[in-house]
């Protein structure tokens, strides 16, 4: 009986990890976010929905990388492209400049599939504590490389020209969290007895790093 019980908390534990690992599904066709202002949380009416909902136009133009990182993103998420809403897809075009980074990040909720378009890049990726193993290649033109969701990666032109990749996301607002900026330039600051200790640094380098973000 103690066994059978087991076997059937088991066989449940199964089913509800099986049904948590797949994507939600929508209650409807689409749900395209009403103008800020106008209740984001409600569905435009879809009698009154359009094509133009659905669109976004300017991937083609290059951004400016003329910035201390030599990069730049260009969000195609929910906020840019209403029709996106609920459907826990977006992307981005990136652009970087010769030697330029886009510098160490995570999005907390999207697993990124990058596609180089231009240029060269290397990439790469940190998993988990405590292994922290590093992912890095080197991919070019035509190349595909995938950052699993959570996971701090980054991306960096290794110097032939500009890099023009599309990154596809699997989540309408992925969010983005970049390491220094998150944890140098937190506002308020994290105190420095925090960050001295936490990597092993003295106090005029952390006053530094903090002026820098
Ligand atoms: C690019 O950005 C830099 C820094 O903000 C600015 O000085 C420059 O004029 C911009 N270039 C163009 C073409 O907009």
């Amino acid at each position: 009986m103690a066994n059978l019980s087991l076997i059937l908390l088991s066989a449940l534990a199964l089913s509800f990890s099986v049904a948590f690992a797949t994507d939600p599904t929508t209650l409807q066709d689409f749900c395209v976010t009403n103008p800020i202002g106008q209740g984001n949380s409600v569905c435009k009416d879809p009698k009154l929905v359009e094509a133009n909902d659905f669109f976004f136009s300017g991937l083609h133009i290059a951004a400016n990388t003329t910035n201390p990182s030599g990069s730049r993103v260009t969000p195609v998420f929910a906020s840019q492209l209403p029709g996106l809403n609920t459907l826990g897809i977006s992307l981005a075009r990136i652009d970087i400049a010769p030697w330029g980074v886009n510098p160490p990040h995570l999005h907390p909720r999207a697993t990124e599939i990058l596609t180089v378009l231009q240029g060269t890049l290397q990439v790469g990726f940190i998993t988990s504590n405590p292994e922290n193993r590093h992912f890095t290649k080197v991919v070019e033109k035509g190349d595909v490389f995938v950052f699993p969701i959570g996971l701090i990666h980054y991306q960096r032109n290794i110097g032939y020209g500009n890099v023009v990749a599309i990154a596809a996301l699997s989540s309408q607002n992925p969010g983005a969290i970049t390491i220094g900026n998150a944890v140098f330039g937190a506002t308020p600051e994290i105190f420095s007895g925090v960050l001295t200790k936490a990597f092993q640094l003295d106090k005029n380098t952390i006053n530094y790093l903090h002026s820098k973000f």
